[in-house]
């Protein structure tokens, strides 16, 4: 599989470093607002191929993968062009700015046949499943509460802390745990309370998020962007519970039984850096001919974007595309 990487930036640039050790997948070319810059960045990574612009990209007919990995203000219009080129996509995430914005793409992916994909790595990665094995297998008896967390001293990045590059810790922070709780527990949410603190340029910096799910589970969640935080993630149930080492990129979990007794450790698989597993249910899903992948359908995409919508605008935090309905 043949990828191309919309921005050459920060994540680009790690996912270049995986990608050279992953067989059958390989970076064909990179695409800058520059020119310049996409060929420093493909003589660092050495990647063949390098465009002055993001549509020059979207033409090399030689891509099997579009890679977009600019700020959440940017990722629409390049995927649209993208699907309409026929071209899939993986989007970093969050997927786009709004669920608007993801309602037009998933229904033009879905109109054009074309694959597209939100880059949750923490989807396709095989602590996932791990964790929800345990869970099904009634390691801990039956879920009654969840609480997961992720904070990173990031204020001084541009597109965290402006609004017009879509900004704020919920959709560069959040979302991981709201996705968490997701995919611990699909229940749906039956009370929603949130607080949030508010940057100087009006975005989110500190949210703490706490949501009844149908069943009588209790999920607490907190994110900030001003702060490193312990970064853990807790299922608690009937019989015990899991704590899980880090809910943006699990590598350990202890399992413990009534009375805080430690049962079992388990070690994530060996990875190249974690970021392999979403290329890779790419090309598994091109192969299959699916336009989305099994390990993050569309809905679960759409009903974070629309949970994460409800919040923003709770707290205030609008985004210049934002439209009058939110
Ligand atoms: N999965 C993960 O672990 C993870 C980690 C970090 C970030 N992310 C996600 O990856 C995406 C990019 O994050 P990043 O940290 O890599 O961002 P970044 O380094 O700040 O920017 C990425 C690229 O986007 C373009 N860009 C930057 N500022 C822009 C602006 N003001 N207007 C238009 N384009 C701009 C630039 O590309 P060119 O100049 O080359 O055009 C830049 O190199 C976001 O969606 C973020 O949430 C994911």
């Amino acid at each position: 599989m043949r990828v191309g990487i919309i921005g050459a930036g920060h994540i680009a640039g790690k996912i270049c470093r995986t990608l050279e050790y992953v067989s059958g997948i390989d970076c064909l070319a990179v695409g800058s607002r520059t020119r310049e810059k996409a060929e420093a960045f493909a003589a660092e990574f050495g990647i063949p191929r390098a465009y002055g612009s993001y549509g020059e990209l979207l033409d090399d007919p030689d891509m099997d993968l579009v890679y977009v990995a600019t700020p959440h203000s940017h990722h629409f219009d390049v995927t649209v062009e993208a699907i309409r080129k026929g071209k899939p996509c993986l989007v970093e995430k969050a997927f786009m700015a709004n669920a608007a914005q993801t309602k037009t793409v998933l229904d033009l992916a879905k109109e054009r046949k074309v694959f597209v994909a939100e880059a949750m790595w923490t989807r396709y990665q095989p602590m996932r499943n791990i964790i929800n094995r345990l869970i099904s297998y009634g390691r801990i008896g039956r879920i009654r509460q969840i609480s997961a967390t992720l904070s990173y001293s990031i204020e001084h990045k541009e597109r965290v802390m402006k609004r017009e590059l879509c900004g704020g810790a919920l959709l560069d922070l959040g979302l991981y745990p709201l996705n968490f709780v997701r995919m611990v527990c699909g229940n749906p949410i039956k009370e929603i309370q949130s607080q949030c603190i508010l940057s100087d340029t009006d975005v989110d910096l500190t949210e703490s998020i706490t949501m009844v799910l149908e069943g009588g589970i209790m999920a607490n969640i907190q994110s900030s962007a001003c702060c490193a935080g312990y970064n853990t993630a807790v299922v608690a149930g009937s019989e015990g519970s899991i704590v899980i080492d880090n809910v943006n990129n699990p590598r350990q979990i202890r399992i413990y039984a009534i009375g805080g007794i430690l049962k079992e450790e388990i070690y994530a698989p060996d990875c190249i850096s974690g970021y392999e597993y979403e290329f890779e249910a790419c090309r598994d899903a091109l192969s299959q001919g699916l336009i989305e992948p099994p390990q993050m359908p569309h809905s679960e995409t759409l009903y974070l974007m629309e949970l994460m919508d409800s919040l923003r605008k709770e707290w205030g935090v609008r985004y210049p595309m934002d439209g009058q309905e939110s």
